[in-house]
């Protein structure tokens, strides 16, 4: 399954779907750029979303707020003080590592601890220790039985065991220095003076906008309890080791909603209500029940707002990590910001005749993320047997239609006919202005299919001789993933459309 990562990626920079930032230069860990192909997915996982949540919903309303706020938003969220990751640095190779991404286990022998050996979280963290602890005790020419190497949260580690613990850089214990809090937010400087006074952040959630905007959205009179407010926007984490592609980004896209709810309601049963429609929506864009899975949070590790967190896991290649959070803020953002700003954040509740500070849901989930769970659910290496008998490997992305980056492909049989590439021509400007299609004249059909294949185009529709030459101007449709051919007239072709993108 690493090997499949390293296709994946490949594949999509070959294709055009996301490059690394600033590539001439290098690159730039933690920041990414979206090609052509790309840029037409995260759309379109964006407006699914977007029409899904705000606009096929009476009780959410959508805003779009500045990326940056006024300050005093993240003292009032807790993000100034509370925001961090545990740090360690390595003294010797002076790399700096996530604390809670860090595996270490003590090497015995004979029930005896003759050293420690530590690994980076990785799909097989138990099989990396294991393979660091034979190294160990090969070059420690120790001998006898290693007991079963167990992986062991490196936070977790006794203050006497945390210099022991070699860098998983150079493998040297007593290189480490124990965890420290690290401050993710990106810091910088608003108008001309460059002190203090004009120190400002960029957004590390756009959760904050809906709270700090509660009070002018309530007071348009669009809304009643429950509600919702959603955004989906730019946000910024100086993420101490940002790795698994766009997994884990420095600027990465968020789509949230806060979901007010009364606060005497059943806020249990409302969390379980979003999370059901969370599952069920990314079902919709195409990702399988079998990758995915629900954690909840202990009570004990929370973040600092939190009631109760659930997060949609999905099974990426390198092991089964979080999509999606769905978290019971209580009415914890509301009430901080009534305190800071002194203006109240109070809702008048009809039915209670009474004021009250609302609670709230949040489903917050990453457009990287679904970005590389659809990729990654997609993506598939089948052989096949063509008409000749003859095998071949095709490589096919199997995206939902709903999210493709382009929905129909028109081919022309032959490039140098006019009466087909005419036709063909007719019908890709007509279906360009309703959904993104794709012309394409050049090569042997059966290579065209797989360029499509290979970018997850679901559908193809060739213009043959039996197109202009019969009646009925029918097309041959064919299908991506069971590669069935059949033919179609035109307002056939739109209704299947219309059906399946949507
Ligand atoms: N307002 C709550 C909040 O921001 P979070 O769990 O920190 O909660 C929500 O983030 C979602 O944003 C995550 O589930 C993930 O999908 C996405 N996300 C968070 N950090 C990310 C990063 N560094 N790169 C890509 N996506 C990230």
């Amino acid at each position: 399954s690493a090997n499949s990562m390293e296709a994946i990626v490949s594949l999509a920079k070959r294709k055009g779907f996301v490059f690394q930032s600033s590539e001439i230069y290098g690159g730039y860990n933690g920041f990414f750029d979206f090609g052509p192909l790309g840029i037409e997915l995260k759309k379109n996982i964006r407006d699914c979303w977007w029409n899904d949540m705000v606009r096929r919903r009476d009780d959410v309303v959508g805003i779009e707020t500045s990326i940056i706020m006024h300050p005093k938003v993240w003292q009032a969220s807790g993000h100034v003080d509370g925001f961090t990751d545990p740090l360690v640095d390595c003294k010797v190779s002076k790399q700096r590592y996530r604390a809670d991404q860090l595996f270490f286990a003590p090497v015995t022998v004979d029930g005896e601890v003759k050293g420690y050996v530590s690994a980076l979280e990785s799909e097989d963290t138990t099989a990396d220790l294991q393979a660091a602890a034979e190294t160990y005790k090969r070059k420690k020419a120790l001998q006898g039985t290693l007991a079963p190497v167990t992986a062991i949260e490196f936070t977790e580690a006794t203050p006497e065991q945390i210099p022991l613990i070699p860098s998983p850089a150079t493998g040297e214990p007593g290189s480490l220095t124990p965890p420290r809090a690290f401050n993710m937010m990106f810091e910088t400087n608003v108008g001309a003076l460059r002190d203090g006074s004009s120190l400002s952040y960029l957004r590390p959630e756009t959760a904050q906008g809906m709270f700090v905007d509660f009070k002018p959205v309530v007071d348009t009179g669009r809304v009643k309890l429950p509600f919702g407010i959603a955004q989906i926007g730019k946000s910024f984490r100086n993420e101490i080791t940002p790795r698994n592609f766009i997994f884990r980004s420095r600027e990465f896209e968020q789509m949230e909603m806060e979901y007010f709810i009364h606060e005497d309601a059943d806020w249990e049963k409302a969390h379980k209500d979003w999370i059901q429609w969370c599952w069920d929506w990314l079902k919709s864009i195409g990702l399988p029940d079998s990758h995915l899975s629900l954690y909840d949070h202990e009570k004990a590790k929370l973040a600092f707002y939190s009631r109760g967190t659930t997060d949609i896991m999905f099974k990426y290649p390198f092991g089964v990590q979080e999509l999606w959070g769905i978290a019971a803020r209580g009415n914890y953002d509301l009430s901080q910001h009534a305190k800071a700003s002194g203006k109240p954040q109070e809702i008048f509740d009809e039915d209670s005749k009474k004021k009250f500070v609302p609670h709230v849901i949040e489903p917050a989930v990453g457009v990287d993320r679904i970005f590389l769970a659809v990729l990654c659910a997609a993506y598939a290496e089948e052989e096949i047997t063509d008409e000749k008998g003859k095998t071949d490997t095709r490589t096919v992305l199997r995206f939902s239609p709903r999210i493709a980056p382009v929905k129909v492909a028109v081919l022309p049989l032959l490039k140098n006919k006019e009466a087909l590439t005419d036709r063909a021509k007719a019908l890709y400007q007509k279906l360009q202005r309703r959904y993104a299609a794709f012309y394409d004249e050049t090569g042997a059909i059966g290579r065209r299919y797989r360029r499509q294949d290979e970018i997850g185009t679901p559908y193809c529709v060739t213009i043959d001789f039996d197109t202009i030459e019969k009646e009925g101007d029918t097309f041959t449709l064919r299908e991506r993933d069971s590669m069935a051919q059949k033919r179609i007239t035109e307002a056939e072709l739109f209704a299947l459309l219309d059906e399946q993108v949507y």
